[in-house]
Order: C-alpha cells, then sequence, then structure tokens
C-alpha cells in the first residue's frame, strides 16, 4: 500500500482567526459559498452572461459608465500592472505622488514597463494638497499622473476629486489604485474625472485575494488602443494592429484582455471562474446594503475602533483627519515589545492585527475594521483582548476604557 503522509491526508482546518489587520479580512459567508460553486465552460453563454453581469456590477461599484470595466485575474497588484504596462510605453512620462509604501509600488512598476518616472513625496501620515500635484504636473509634464485613493501602510486616504479637475484640465490621465478604500470610503470615477482605477477584493469588499476588478475610461482607452496587437494564432483580416509599440506583458496586455471581455470573445487567458464568482457576490453584497450604507458602517466601526484605542492609552498615528475609514495605526508604547502583542493576540485570543513597513516598521500596529468584520463584535472583542495583552506586557491603561470609548461612539 502507498503510504500517504500524514498531512496529506489531513482535512484543511486553519484556526478561527478574525483577521483585524490591514487586509486580508475574513470573508462574507456568501462570498465562500460562491466559490466553492460548480464550474461551466470560458463560452458556455451562462459563464459569458455572467462575466457581462459582472460588468455591469462594478459599473455599479465603482459608479461609473464605463464600458470597459473588468476582471483582471490576479491579485489587485496584477490590476495595477496591467494598468500601467498596458499604457506606458518606454519613456513615456509618469508623477507618482507618494505618500506610503504602494506609491513605490506604483513607481517601481512604472519603471519597470521603461517610463521615466518622477515622484514628488509628502511623510508617511500625510497627504498631498491638490497645488502641489498641480505644480509637479506643470513642472514635469507627464502623460499620466498614477496615485493612491487609500494607502494602507499609512492608513491615509488621499482626496481625488480636485486632482481629477487638474488632470482633466492639463490633459494628463489619471490612474488610481483604490484596492484598500473602495467599499468603505468614497470612490467616484466618473464625478472625479478618474480615468482609470483598480482594485482588489480582500478589503473593504470583504473577499480573498486573486482578482482584480478595473475600470477604464476613454480617454485611457484611447492610449491604449494604440498599442493594440492581436496574437497571432487567433488574428483574422479584420483585426487591426496599433502604431504603438506592443505591449511588453501578455497577461496584462488590456486590449487583448477587452476582446476576451468583449462581444467577439477572442481568447486570450481562461476566467479564473471561481475567483468570477466571488468578485460578483462581493459586488451584489456591496450593491445590496448599499454603497453609501456600506461606506457609513465603516464610519461608524472605525470611529468606534480609533476611540477605543485611545481609550486603551495609545496615540494613532498620522493625520486623522485624512484617515481611511477602515484603518486606524497606533503607536507601539515605550517598552512594549510590538510583536510579542502581536504574537500573543494570535496564539491567546485568535486575532490578527497588523504590523507595518519602511519608516513605520516596529513604530505602529494597524488595526482595520473592513468588510465583513466591520463589526461591533468584532471592535469589542479586538479591544477587550488588546486589553489584556497590553496590561499584561506592561502598558498603564484604565481598565474596561477601551470598549466604554467605542460603544459610546455606537451611542451616539
Ligand atoms: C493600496 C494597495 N494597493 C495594492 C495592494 C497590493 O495588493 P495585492 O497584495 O492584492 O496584490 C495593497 C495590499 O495591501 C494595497 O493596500
Amino acid at each position: 500500500m502507498t503510504h500517504i503522509p500524514h498531512s496529506r491526508n489531513n482535512l484543511l482546518a486553519p484556526p478561527p482567526r478574525l483577521l483585524m489587520g490591514p487586509g486580508p479580512i475574513n470573508c462574507y459567508p456568501r462570498v465562500l459559498n460562491a466559490m466553492s460553486t460548480q464550474l461551466v465552460g470560458q463560452y458556455d453563454p451562462v459563464m459569458t452572461g455572467y462575466m457581462n453581469e459582472t460588468m455591469a456590477l462594478y459599473r455599479e461599484v465603482f459608479m461609473t459608465q464605463n464600458k470597459q470595466t473588468l476582471l483582471v485575474d490576479g491579485t489587485s497588484r496584477a490590476g495595477i500592472e496591467a494598468m500601467l504596462v498596458s499604457a506606458l510605453e518606454p519613456g513615456d512620462k509618469v508623477l507618482v505622488p507618494i505618500f506610503g509604501r504602494f506609491g513605490h509600488l506604483l513607481t517601481e512598476i512604472a519603471e519597470r514597463a521603461g517610463a521615466q518616472v518622477h515622484s514628488i513625496e509628502v511623510p508617511w501620515g500625510e497627504v498631498f494638497q491638490p497645488e502641489q500635484i498641480e505644480a509637479a504636473i506643470k513642472q514635469f509634464q507627464p502623460k499620466m499622473v498614477a496615485t493612491v485613493q487609500g494607502d494602507t501602510s499609512t492608513t491615509m486616504l488621499q482626496p481625488l476629486a480636485e486632482i481629477g479637475e487638474i488632470c482633466r484640465r492639463l490633459d494628463v490621465i489619471l490612474y488610481c489604485d483604490a484596492t484598500a478604500s473602495i467599499g468603505g470610503n468614497a470612490l467616484e470615477t466618473d464625478n472625479w474625472k478618474l480615468d482609470a482605477v483598480s482594485v482588489g477584493l480582500q478589503k473593504c469588499l470583504g473577499g480573498p485575494s486573486g482578482s482584480a476588478p478595473i475600470t477604464m475610461g476613454e480617454r485611457y482607452l484611447e492610449v491604449i488602443n494604440k498599442r493594440r496587437h492581436v496574437e497571432a494564432g487567433i488574428r483574422n483580416e479584420h483585426h487591426y494592429a496599433g502604431e504603438g509599440s506592443r505591449i511588453r506583458s501578455n497577461y496584462f496586455d488590456l486590449p487583448m484582455i477587452i476582446d476576451y471581455w468583449g462581444d467577439e470573445r477572442l481568447n486570450h487567458h481562461t476566467e479564473a471562474a471561481s475567483m468570477l464568482y466571488c468578485a460578483r457576490e462581493c459586488a451584489i453584497n456591496l450593491l445590496d446594503e448599499g454603497i453609501q450604507s456600506c461606506i457609513d458602517r465603516h464610519k461608524v466601526n472605525g470611529d468606534a475602533m480609533l476611540a477605543g484605542v485611545q481609550g486603551l492609552n495609545l496615540t494613532p498615528f498620522g493625520d486623522l483627519q485624512y484617515k481611511m475609514n477602515n484603518v486606524v495605526g497606533v503607536y507601539i508604547p515605550q517598552g512594549v515589545d510590538g510583536e510579542a502583542v502581536r504574537h500573543q493576540m494570535l496564539h491567546n485570543f485568535n486575532i490578527e492585527i497588523g504590523t507595518s513597513f519602511g519608516p513605520l516598521h516596529g513604530k505602529i500596529w494597524r488595526i482595520g475594521t473592513m468588510g465583513y468584520n466591520a463589526r461591533p463584535d468584532c471592535v469589542f472583542n479586538t479591544l477587550q483582548s488588546l486589553e489584556t495583552v497590553l496590561r499584561r506586557n506592561g502598558h498603564k491603561l484604565g481598565l474596561g476604557e477601551g470598549v466604554d470609548a467605542a460603544m459610546s461612539v455606537y451611542g451616539k
């Protein structure tokens, strides 16, 4: 008899963690169910029907009329990479305002696409004023501004409406990564004149990572369609090639992905059907609740967590007027070992809170209240457990004050 190693024989049984970090978070139960739904073929009319439905749902989620609203298969970074590599030709100029780790990611991806990147920076914990962006555009004359909306590394939310106006007036394409903010903070693609937006599921949309919804407006499409090249094996006489240089990535070639999602259904990848089911469910879940109600729920639970950590005698990080609704940064108190606290939260209470990156590493924790976990019971359990762990690690605090402070926010 063949020996089956013990681990292969075991049922998959992860511990029942409560994920209160900056994402991923626990999925909505209906999203989990959707992922275990049986597959159909990729050109089955049922499947293409689901694809069309998903496009329509995400138009609502992004608050846009953009026809080209679809999914890139892969995590949020796949959406970012597809957006940048499809638009940027070697030598193209891009302006990246960096206010945290993910601005650096945009820079890195744009540079790999061969673009000439000009970045401007503010200290982590702050955001840009519109005049700063306008001045940088006038000085550098980029083809595109690529920015993050909510940067989870700092918890800050960059206001975008005025930047959209500026980019339209100065004829610059505006691309935005709204992975961490969508669903928990306002994002109005058309009203704010955003030309291209990409997101992910694993934050306020309450799904797992692995699908990147994107939306593309006419100005962005004009740029990428100049680089349209249909693969030889599927090309017909009526397919034309754009005059621009060929997009350097095949997998992230958005004109080809658009053709796959379009009426012609030109073969590209095999759509990740289980992730599409999941992305569809995340959108339905959000729209059933109502976009504004979902944002309000993130706001009240985020405010309760903020008041709660202050009640635990902790200091929040950054300029709070620009804090995202769904995550708060908290300074690790002097004399307390931040990793020991996270370890005890995880192993004694099954609760995960986040560490941090770069200049904030070892200085702050990040605590999220997002998606399925933007709920009072999650806030109370986290604060109550954190109180115990902090007290046992020598931090001075008043008993019960974290939960009480959070409760008074809900009581308002
Ligand atoms: C703003 C932002 N952009 C991009 C990403 C990268 O997402 P992924 O890990 O799904 O590729 C994250 C993940 O935390 C994020 O917060």
